[in-house]
């Protein structure tokens, strides 16, 4: 049965979210209906396509009590609409149906796991969450909340585990049994990633801790996943409050990829590699999917929470996500690639090859806002040259900058001239592989988004920018003198 909180989302959205012209969204992106957007949901295949639920608010542009959207695709770029999921329409998730996962059934069901939030006053009169997993079923539009709600709570937690901070469950099936990866805080007032698995008739019990910050790597780990890759084990999680780290990890909400080895019934998740995401601006709370071909797809909310108020004025939808990334590990470090099914959206090929840069130069054919543009650059003559810049959505007064400076091996993305209404952080360097001042770009760039993929994917850093449309120029320029070829789509 339709709840009527949820009949209310559905109709706000039928209604008035087809009132957003296109033109006012990215192109390739996902969205919300209308509203606000936040993390993935239960990114998962479902009867052969992708389902995509995400943390939504209808009714405003604002984070407020969540519900669950829904979107599903075929090919992971084109995105068709679905009614509203969720609405926190009972007691146990009155506060909000926060993130979670989604999984196919045996008998053809899809199962939904998400945190369901409620509040109480504590014992100092404070108001308190509480948040606890809870299920529902459904036929891939309408879902029932399951009768034993809440199907895990604070006693299933290990000694010292918060039942305020106890969220996200990621589900997955492994050798015919379902399992969670859920977030928790600990006692030092750290994260931790929890596993569990499913008993029968959705009850739940613990396994183990899989990783746990104590303290280094954040607090509280949100939106965790886990899954083997490559001959490796992935653990990833989305920590709050990251002390900065060099040029790896900055500080606040960041995210954290831990690769390492996993022996089921022995020791566990053993981490050897940790590293950053992505390192932009806007990325947090990435989940995965394994498609049927084999490929283990990301996506996350090309936000983060620490940048969430500078959103254009009036704006009828906020948030979206990343276009899906094909990932891969290699010499202990994650790959990311956007989905080659992109390939099938390109059209008006345009390259240049060899093509000297010294000062600013633009080159024929290379202009837009919405492209698939892969820049190679490498030395020339006997000098290395001091710095390259490519600057794109790029008028008078507007410009994205994306800067290499070989010297130092540091990526340097700059969204300060990019139409954000509000001061606060535009810049963000990271490290490249070392190569003799070799470096490769690829550049996704969509009316609200650049994605920047260093070295075949070594690197990844996403930013929203809100420029006009009509600045689409696109200059390159070198400190010194480089060689490049460019190889641009319109997307
Ligand atoms: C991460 C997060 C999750 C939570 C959700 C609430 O961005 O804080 O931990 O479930 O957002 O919207």
């Amino acid at each position: 049965m339709t709840s009527e909180l949820l009949q209310k989302a559905r109709d706000l959205e039928a209604r008035y979210g087809p009132r957003i012209p296109d033109s006012e969204r990215p192109a390739l992106h996902a969205t919300p209906a209308i509203g606000w957007m936040n993390d993935p949901n239960g990114f998962s295949m479902y009867r052969g396509e992708c389902h995509l639920f995400y943390q939504y608010h209808p009714y405003s542009n604002e984070w407020g009590p969540m519900h669950w959207g829904h979107l599903k695709t075929k090919d992971f770029i084109h995105w068709e609409r679905l009614p509203a999921a969720l609405a926190p329409d009972r007691d146990y998730d009155a506060a909000g149906c926060f993130s979670g996962g989604a999984a196919e059934l045996p008998d053809g069901r899809q199962l939904l796991m998400y945190t369901g939030v409620r509040r109480i006053y504590d014992a100092e009169g404070f108001l308190q969450e509480i948040q606890t997993q809870c299920a529902a079923v459904g036929d891939g539009v309408n879902y029932e909340k399951a009768p034993n709600n809440p199907v895990l709570d604070d006693k299933d937690l290990p000694e010292g585990g918060s039942a305020i901070d106890f969220r996200d469950p990621k589900i997955w099936w492994e050798d015919g049994v379902l399992y969670a990866a859920i977030g928790n805080r600990t006692a030092d007032g750290s994260g931790a990633v929890l596993l569990y698995r499913e008993t029968g008739s959705l009850k739940w019990e613990f396994v183990r801790t899989l990783d746990a910050s104590r303290c280094q790597y954040g607090k509280m780990w949100e939106c965790p996943d886990f899954f083997p890759l490559d001959g490796r084990q992935v653990l990833i999680t989305s920590p709050q409050d990251m002390d900065p780290v060099g040029l790896e990890f900055h500080a606040g909400n960041g995210t954290l990829c831990l690769i390492g080895d996993y022996a089921p019934q022995g020791g566990g998740f053993v981490r050897q590699y940790a590293q950053a995401i992505d390192y932009g601006l806007d990325f947090y709370a990435p989940q995965t999917l394994l498609a049927p071909d084999g490929r283990r797809i990301m996506i996350a909310w090309m936000q983060n929470w620490d940048t969430v108020g500078a959103k254009p004025g009036h704006c009828r939808w906020f948030g979206q996500m990343t276009l899906p990334r094909e990932l891969a590990v290699k010499d202990g470090r994650l790959y990311q690639t956007p989905v080659r099914e992109l390939e099938n959206y390109r059209s008006g090929c345009v390259v240049h090859r060899n093509i000297p840069v010294s000062g600013e130069i633009n080159l024929p054919g290379v202009q837009g806002r919405v492209l698939d543009m892969t820049v190679d650059v490498r030395p020339t003559g006997g000098e290395l040259y001091r710095w390259f810049r490519i600057r794109v959505a790029k008028d008078g007064e507007h410009e994205t900058i994306i800067r290499y400076r070989p010297s130092d091996g540091t990526v340097k993305i700059d969204r300060t001239r990019s139409g954000l209404p509000r001061d606060i952080v535009h810049t963000r360097s990271f490290l490249a592989r070392p190569q003799g001042g070799k470096i490769k770009f690829r550049i996704i760039l969509d009316r609200f988004s650049v994605e920047v993929f260093v070295n075949d994917g070594e690197q990844a850093a996403s930013a929203v920018i809100y420029t006009r449309q009509e600045a689409e120029a696109i200059t390159f320029e070198a400190g010194g003198s480089a060689l490049m070829d460019v190889e641009k789509y319109s997307l």
